[in-house]
């Protein structure tokens, strides 16, 4: 007997997610191998925050597990602006990179995901990365159990990465950073460079990088925009959609908003 298929909403960028009896099922592409070999490495560890790859299916679909719990979906939960929830998931993302440590993906897997070379876009920061990092930390992409983080899913974007590229991510989606207009309605108003101090916080930041951490963001921000129009351009599909939705001008407005904040972010980091 075979499961019934329920399709599961969630991100912008993957069509076709579906859920099968405790398994998901999700479209293979150029970073499937990283991120198989990413998930098995999390499950040697020991580590219960992600999904077991259990395969491909006969319609060539990657075969996860499913993780029961809350995760957040449109219109986003009051809850996202819990400082609670934020702590958990910030010790989550830790305990991930510390069991990322020892893991040495090979040069194929590495190159499939490697950011194009794009006219014009700024040379990333120059630190050497310190392990593979989720990177896509999105509320889509966080399940929490008993108003904890308890794993995090979607691991298409994982890719070498600082810890300082790490927590950027958190803070870019939690703190969050951007202006209040393009924040969903609970991060409204929040104070996001208090909820940056939580984060680095939680997540054991050492001082040298919270010093880099609104530096890396900036650049990483100034980066994003080349990258996103060329994957726009290149990959199509759900990258499209996010660009004439306005995604290159929501870019343009999160780089003054972090250049506007840059003092009191730092203050906050101490
Ligand atoms: N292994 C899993 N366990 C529990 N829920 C899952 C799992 N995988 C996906 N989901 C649910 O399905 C939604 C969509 O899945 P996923 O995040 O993998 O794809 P996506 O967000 O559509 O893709 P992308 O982020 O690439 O745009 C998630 O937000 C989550 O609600
Ligand atoms: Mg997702």
């Amino acid at each position: 007997m075979t499961s019934p298929e329920t399709p599961l909403p969630g991100g912008d960028v993957t069509d076709g997610i579906v859920r099968v009896g405790d398994t998901v099922r999700r479209p293979l592409g150029p970073h499937s191998p990283l991120v198989h070999a990413v998930l098995g490495h999390l499950e040697r560890q020991g580590f219960d925050g992600a999904p077991r790859f259990l395969g491909v299916d006969d319609q060539g679909r990657e075969i996860l597990s499913f993780i029961e719990g809350e995760v957040a979906g449109r219109p986003h939960p009051a809850w996202l602006a819990d400082e609670h929830r934020l702590v958990s998931l910030a010790r989550l993302v830790r305990r991930l990179d510390d069991a990322m440590a020892g893991f040495a993906p090979s040069s194929a897997m590495l190159e499939a995901v490697a950011a194009p070379d794009i006219p014009g876009m700024p040379a990333a920061p120059e630190a050497e990365p310190e392990f593979v990092g989720h990177l896509d930390i999105t509320p889509e992409n966080v399940v929490f159990r008993d108003g904890k983080a308890a794993a995090l899913i979607d691991f298409d974007l994982a890719k070498p990465a600082t810890r300082v590229d790490e927590v950027f991510n958190l803070c870019l989606w939690w703190a969050p950073f951007g202006p209040d207009e393009d924040r969903s309605e609970p991060l409204r108003g929040v104070d996001s460079a208090a909820r940056t101090r939580l984060i680095a916080d939680a997540y054991g930041l050492a001082a040298v990088d919270r010093a880099r951490l609104v530096p890396t963001a900036i650049r990483r921000t100034e980066r994003s925009w080349f990258l996103m129009k060329y994957r726009a351009e290149h990959d199509g599909g759900g990258w499209l959609r996010m660009w004439r939705d306005g995604a290159g001008e929501r870019i343009r407005r999160r780089l003054a908003w972090l250049e506007a904040e840059r003092g009191r972010l730092a203050g906050a980091l101490g």
